[in-house]
């Protein structure tokens, strides 16, 4: 019979070979007709499932909360002076982007591997607490620069609020605010985060909803899917402020000299041996 030649490449998220472009199967009409939405089309292409109404409400409102978070934040600062370098907006976007990672905004799947390995070894959150010190790690998901107990997170509080309101059940939620009792009892500023508290709230939605397997739960963890909602919600800030400079028709940004610290410029002196 034939010999198949073997593919070199396998997708098996969307098909546009058809009369109609689909989404995991499901036809771009169904997906208007349906009112899916945004957290409709994420669920089909990037977990390649229907997820039930609670779980596509989360994930448009994660994405909503971390949309923006003013200039300052290390990720707009670099848009912002991509931009005024004048370049481009795929330039200044993934300059902004290129700051996520473990200290901003990329701190969910780490966040989520980290309290749930803890959750479901038993650990109490003061145990859990005290293997980090002990092992000199930070808690992925705790911890921020401004926000602190005095000082609170509202978009946190809007989550927590939400979550307890809607899922049918939160159990990785109520540790991570157990934990968060217990760091912010050491030092105010180390509040469940943004990043944490959407992770947390992700493997109730990945545990609970029916709609995956344990293992399932854990792989789309190990793979980076946490991660993705803060770099796909904090993009369209990044293009925002791009944009938002472009108007401005800002100039070059040049650091105000004053503001850096020239220090240790004497010469090196190396010995030379022989
Ligand atoms: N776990 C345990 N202890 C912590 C943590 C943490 N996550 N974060 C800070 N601390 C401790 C520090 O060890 C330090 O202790 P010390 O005073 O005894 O030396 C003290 O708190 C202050 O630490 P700083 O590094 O000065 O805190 P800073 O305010 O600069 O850092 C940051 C904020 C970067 C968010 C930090 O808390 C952190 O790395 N957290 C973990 C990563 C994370 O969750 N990032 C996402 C932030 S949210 C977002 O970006 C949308
Ligand atoms: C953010 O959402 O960008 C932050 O919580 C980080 C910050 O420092 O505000």
């Amino acid at each position: 019979g034939m010999v198949r030649k073997p593919a070199a490449f396998i997708s098996t998220i969307s098909d546009e070979r058809g009369s109609e472009l689909m989404y995991s199967g499901v036809k771009i009409s169904e997906v208007f007709k349906s009112e899916m939405g945004i957290g409709g089309v994420i669920s089909l292409l990037w977990f390649k499932r229907r997820l039930p109404a609670y779980c596509t409400k989360f994930i448009e409102m994660a994405l909503m909360l971390t949309a923006d978070h003013g200039p300052a934040v290390s990720g707009a600062m670099n848009t912002i002076i991509t931009s005024r370098a004048g370049k481009d907006l795929v330039s200044s976007l993934v300059s902004g982007l290129l700051t996520i990672g473990d200290r901003f905004g990329g701190a969910l799947d780490d966040a989520a591997k980290t309290f749930s390995q803890a959750k479901d070894r038993g650990l109490t959150p003061r145990e859990f607490v005290d293997e980090m010190r002990r092992a000199n790690k930070l808690i992925p998901g705790i911890g921020h620069k401004i926000k602190s107990v005095t000082n609170p997170d509202f978009r946190v509080q809007v989550l927590v609020e939400h979550v307890k309101r809607e899922f049918p059940s939160h159990s990785m939620l109520d540790y991570a605010l157990a934990v968060q009792s217990v760091t912010t009892a050491k030092k105010d500023s180390l509040i469940l985060n943004v990043d944490g508290c959407l992770a947390v709230c992700f493997v109730d939605l990945l545990r609970d909803s029916g709609a995956f397997t344990p293992e399932e739960a854990d792989e789309y963890i190990k793979i980076g899917t946490l991660n993705g909602i803060f770099v796909l919600g904090r993009s369209i800030g990044f293009i925002g402020h791009h944009l938002d400079q472009k108007r401005l028709k800002a100039p070059l940004y040049r650091h105000p000299a004053d503001d850096i610290f020239l220090g240790g410029l004497e010469e090196s002196r190396v010995l030379a041996k022989g």
